[in-house]
């Protein structure tokens, strides 16, 4: 229980990676709070954190709205007194040729991508410098920092979750002397149920991309972030972590 007494907010919490990490929390001993569109999915996700015994909140909301998401984790905060874990993971890609992007499709992804992580990390930070004590762990992807070779016509998404890793890295910097940690996670293609109705070619020219020649393992990724929440890592800020098999060597 290297959790026990933590509160965790998790976005993306209704999602595939974000509904194995808030289980994964709760095994550890923390209480979670999902935030998310999907409020049928964060049922489901709260349902399995009060099954290892802890405290679940859930909040639907559109984490591109700004107020929409003061309100909602100024929710959590009323009830809960504080947050000391923060999974910035809502998010995902739309695929389209730079050439013939519309604006919309830019600009949506900037705000799925980033302004999300923006919104919810303001909301949340005052109250981690009031206590002095806070871990944010964000999730962007290899495309950030290696392109997007595993998904061609991913530059808005490769640009918006590169947005996340300069954020991860300046915040880590600006909050490092007040016990917040601030990291980052870089998956590559993870084994979620997305990757279900990949042909057997889909799926070789995924893993001829991959040095390992293994996808991500939703619960391996979970572990990590429950590495980077645990006390032992209270030095480790600024990190951008690639969970791609090499794919980013
Ligand atoms: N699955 C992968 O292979 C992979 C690889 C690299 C990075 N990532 C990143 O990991 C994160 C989680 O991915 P996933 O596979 O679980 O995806 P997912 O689609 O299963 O889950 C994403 C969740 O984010 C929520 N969401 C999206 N936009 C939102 C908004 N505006 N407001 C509120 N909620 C919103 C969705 O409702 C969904 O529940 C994403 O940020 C994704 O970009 C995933």
């Amino acid at each position: 229980m290297r959790l026990e007494g933590k509160r965790a907010l998790i976005t993306g919490a209704a999602g595939a990676l974000g509904s194995v990490i808030a289980e994964a929390l709760a095994a550890e001993g923390a209480d979670v709070a999902g935030l998310d569109l999907n409020a049928e999915g964060l049922e489901r996700t709260a349902a399995t954190v009060r099954a290892h015994g802890r405290r679940a909140y859930s909040a639907s909301a559109d984490l591109t709205d700004f107020d929409a998401v003061q309100a909602a984790v100024g929710g959590v905060l009323d009830d809960w007194g504080g947050i000391d874990i923060l999974l910035n993971g809502a998010g995902g890609g739309a695929v389209s040729f730079f050439h013939e992007m519309s604006y919309e499709t830019w600009s949506t992804q900037i705000d799925r991508n980033l302004n999300s992580v923006f919104n919810v990390t303001r909301a949340v930070l005052p109250s981690m410098l009031d206590q002095e004590s806070g871990r944010i762990i964000n999730i962007a992807s290899v495309a950030a920092i290696a392109g997007g070779r595993l998904v061609r016509g991913a530059t808005a998404y490769a640009a918006a979750k590169a947005g996340v890793v300069g954020l991860t890295k300046a915040l880590a910097i600006e909050v490092a002397d007040r016990g917040i940690t601030v990291n980052c996670l870089a998956p590559g293609a993870q084994g979620t149920g997305a990757r279900d109705n990949d042909t057997p070619e889909r799926r070789e020219a995924l893993l001829a991309q991959i040095p390992t020649r293994k996808l991500g393992e939703p619960q391996h990724l979970a572990q990590t972030v429950v590495f980077l929440a645990a006390p032992e890592s209270e030095n480790i800020t600024g990190v951008i972590l690639p969970l791609d098999g090499g794919h980013s060597i």
